[in-house]
């Protein structure tokens, strides 16, 4: 789709914005929306009280913790964030379940053309966590970026030791494709990551249906 924004160039941004399900996970029923304004003080609070949850798989930055996710940080953040995603760079969702922010995901580095590629990222808080909220997420996102968004390959890179996210990367049917050596710098230091992939040959239908038929989540 090429929407003319003018004054602005016209910019080509398929598939934004959008609401993703409802899907029924064990956890509750998730949905994933556009990032707002108003998200600041939930993604503030969580993201402080879950620093430890967090902080050993995220990019490092210079900038400490708690300035980095103090309420006043949103604005900025969220408004890159909508700007990328004008431009059709990225989607940047929120994650609810049962109506409440639990989470991010994000699909960035988006490329049409002849590469059509993009890569994939979540987190979920602690409290949301262990109840497939994840790896619903991941599945709707998926479907999204082969669907509307119209992307041939999606790619995700996690640390070896990340087993939590290994698993919904394996659920949702990434293959591996190998190791990036001292590939980002997460925590502290340089950290080896594995690069998995999918691309649109390798979609048996859809990622959310093949979940609903192993049971791990439902249409609502
Ligand atoms: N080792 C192996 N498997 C594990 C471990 C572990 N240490 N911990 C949990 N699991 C399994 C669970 O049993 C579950 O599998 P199951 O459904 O077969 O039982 C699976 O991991 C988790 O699946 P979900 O419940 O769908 O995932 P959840 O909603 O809990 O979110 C996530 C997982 C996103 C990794 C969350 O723990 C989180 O936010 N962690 C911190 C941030 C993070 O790591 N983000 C991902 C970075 S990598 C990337 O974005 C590509």
């Amino acid at each position: 789709m090429l929407v003319n924004l003018w004054p602005f160039k016209a910019v080509q941004h398929p598939g934004w914005p959008t609401v993703l399900g409802p899907l029924r996970v064990p956890a509750g029923v998730i949905r994933l929306r556009p990032v707002r304004m108003r998200d600041g003080v939930a993604w503030s609070r969580i993201r402080l009280a879950d620093r430890a949850h967090l902080e050993p798989w995220e990019p490092s930055i210079d900038v400490d913790w708690e300035s980095r996710h103090s309420s006043a940080a949103w604005p900025p953040l969220c408004s890159s964030l909508r700007t990328e995603a004008r431009y059709g760079r990225m989607l940047p969702f929120v994650i609810e379940l049962d109506g409440r922010f639990c989470g991010q995901l994000t699909v960035g580095n988006i490329a049409h053309g002849a590469l059509r590629s993009a890569w994939i990222g979540y987190w979920v808080s602690s409290a949301a966590a262990g109840g497939g909220v994840a790896t619903g997420a991941v599945a709707l996102g998926l479907d999204h970026c082969f669907g509307p968004v119209g992307l041939h390959r999606v790619e995700a890179t996690v640390r070896p030791e990340n087993g939590a996210s290994r698993a919904v990367l394996a659920k949702v049917g990434f293959r591996q494709e190998g190791l990036l050596q001292r590939y980002l710098d997460v925590d502290g230091a340089w950290r080896d990551h594995l690069l998995v992939a999918m691309t649109v040959e390798e979609l048996a239908g859809s990622v959310t249906s093949a979940l609903v038929h192993s049971g791990r989540a439902a249409w609502v």
